[in-house]
């Protein structure tokens, strides 16, 4: 496809649900893909599924080394980078009162450190070329509040909110990094394994199971992102079931 054929990509969260479709629907649109994930056997997989337009690193967005040596391979592999897809994700949910600090800093860790992280590697490459595309996953829980979830709510909150903030310092500084916030409603991924057993959990899970859509919809609005001219940017997309409220 035009303005993606040649593009080198970098995904985050490539193992499974949102990233994996998307670094499909990107290759088959003859883009490069740099998949990451800690599930090193999912992303080997995936990279003999796509061929010689893949590349993986098994890393941690939480380890900015990591993340660095993920930008290394990109260029070693393929010579540049053009965009990056910070979308990996957790999301343990539960009441405030249950006091689950161990899920609230994990969530802290990858949702908010692990975008920065992939930022902060690549953003000395962007800078230089003066061209760049940062997309990254935030939820519709990052444009409301959420009772039940927080802290991932207040996540993702984070992540609208700085990119946000980083597009209009690009401009300002005559960068060129164009930015894009994917806001996804309920889609029928892994996410949902990490929440405990609950009647809260049983609830989301039917939702999920009746209206959730399939991660190619997300996979297809980040195509629809990357595809643009260079003087466009998308900086919002929300993507939900239509009997989503
Ligand atoms: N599904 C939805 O309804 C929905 C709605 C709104 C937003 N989102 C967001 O969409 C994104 C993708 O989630 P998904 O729905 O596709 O769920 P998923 O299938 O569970 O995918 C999550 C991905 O994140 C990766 N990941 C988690 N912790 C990581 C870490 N520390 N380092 C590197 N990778 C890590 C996982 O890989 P490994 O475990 O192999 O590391 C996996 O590839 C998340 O940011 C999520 O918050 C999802």
């Amino acid at each position: 496809m035009k303005n993606v054929e040649g593009k080198v990509i970098i995904i985050t969260g490539a193992s499974s649900g949102i990233g994996e479709e998307t670094a499909k629907v990107l290759a088959a649109n003859g883009a490069k893909v740099v998949l990451s994930a800690r599930r090193e056997d999912r992303l080997q997989m995936l990279a003999a599924e796509i061929g010689e337009n893949a590349a993986y690193l098994k890393s941690d967005v939480v380890n900015p080394d990591e993340m660095i040596a993920l930008v290394n391979l990109a260029k070693e592999k393929f010579g540049k980078v053009d965009a990056v897809f910070a979308n990996a994700g957790i999301m343990p949910a539960g009441n405030m009162s249950e006091l689950k600090t161990a899920d609230w800093n994990r969530m802290i860790d990858i949702n908010i450190k692990g975008v920065l992280n992939i930022m902060a590697a690549v953003l000395p490459e962007f800078t230089v070329q003066k061209y760049g595309h940062i997309i990254a996953t935030s939820s519709r829980a990052g444009l409301m509040s959420v009772p039940g979830n927080a802290v991932y709510c207040g996540t993702k909150h984070f992540v609208r909110a700085m990119l946000d903030s980083f597009r209009s310092e690009s401009i300002r500084e005559g960068t060129n990094i164009r930015t894009t916030t994917i806001y996804p409603g309920a889609i029928k991924t892994e996410l949902l394994n990490t929440v405990a057993e609950s009647a809260a959990k049983d609830m989301v899970s039917q939702f999920y199971e009746n209206v959730g859509l399939t991660p190619d919809t997300i996979a297809n609005a980040v195509l629809y992102a990357v595809s643009q001219p260079d003087n466009v940017a998308i900086p919002d997309l929300v993507v939900c079931p239509s009997m989503e409220g």
